[in-house]
């Protein structure tokens, strides 16, 4: 018998923000894809977000995820396998760098972004580096032509966004919604991070919410738009 408290530990659960990780999927991505399209998916977790989204939109192509956490991917395996998606969902467990190539044109992802100095947390899988913003850092330096990201306020938002820019992308669309701290980024070394950033204008939020955005970053070739200095204003605005 599996506890919660064994199961936050051992697998990323925090629905609020799955279900917004989904959302952005059909918004910003699924909705604009082409014909059997081939999308790239750093981090699939226990794979209900992505499966979600293929319930409710028309999208043909294949959907290709890496989970590198064993249980993780072992959950999304059968849940694949309970919706009957496995022809459309196709995932892996090894690391999505180990594979990476940018041969499709959307990469997309709810990345670890939880900042500490090290990985000694509940979910060393998390941790997204000294300011959470590595990996999406990593992922934005694979020169995939679309990537869709959440972007978290108290993660140093200004200085990625800025990043992204220096790697020619564009913002061409985001999502943001209001989240409350929950049990990964309340753990008090995550919490007590945060709070350093905060006075270094890295980390923005209030005692009830940080914002949390899903944003799809496009080689600026190819966008018709950049909203990065809309996007910078809101994710730095609490
Ligand atoms: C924030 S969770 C998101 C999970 C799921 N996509 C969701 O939104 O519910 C990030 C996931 O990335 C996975 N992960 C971390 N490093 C990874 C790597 N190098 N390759 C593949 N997955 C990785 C973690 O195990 C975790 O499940």
């Amino acid at each position: 018998m599996v506890t919660s408290s064994a199961l936050l530990k051992n697998l990323f659960v925090c629905p609020e923000e799955s279900n917004f990780y989904s959302q952005c999927l059909e918004s910003l991505v699924l909705s604009q894809c082409s014909q059997g399209e081939c999308i790239l998916e750093f981090g699939s977790g226990d794979g209900k977000p992505v499966i979600n989204s293929l319930l409710k939109t028309e999208f043909n192509g294949v959907i290709y995820g890496f989970e590198l956490n064993q249980l993780a991917y072992k959950v999304a395996r059968d849940n694949i396998l309970e919706y009957a998606l496995t022809d459309k969902y196709i995932i892996r467990n090894i690391s999505f760098f180990d594979f990476a190539k940018p041969t499709t044109k959307y990469l997309i992802s709810n990345p670890p972004y939880l900042p500490a100095l090290d990985n000694n947390i509940y979910q060393p899988l998390l941790h997204g580096g000294s300011d959470g913003s590595l990996i999406s850092r990593r992922l934005l330096s694979l020169d995939y032509e679309n990537v869709l990201l959440l972007v978290s306020s108290y993660s140093n938002p200004e200085s990625l966004i800025n990043y992204a820019i220096t790697k020619n992308y564009h913002v061409s669309n985001f999502l943001v919604s209001p989240l409350k701290f929950g049990y990964y980024s309340s753990e008090p070394k995550v919490k007590n991070t945060i709070e350093e950033m905060q006075k270094k204008s890295q980390a923005f939020y209030s005692s009830n919410i940080y914002l949390l955005a899903g944003v799809l970053f496009t080689k600026s070739h190819k966008a018709k738009v950049d909203l990065s200095t809309e996007l910078i204003q809101i994710m730095t605005s609490l």
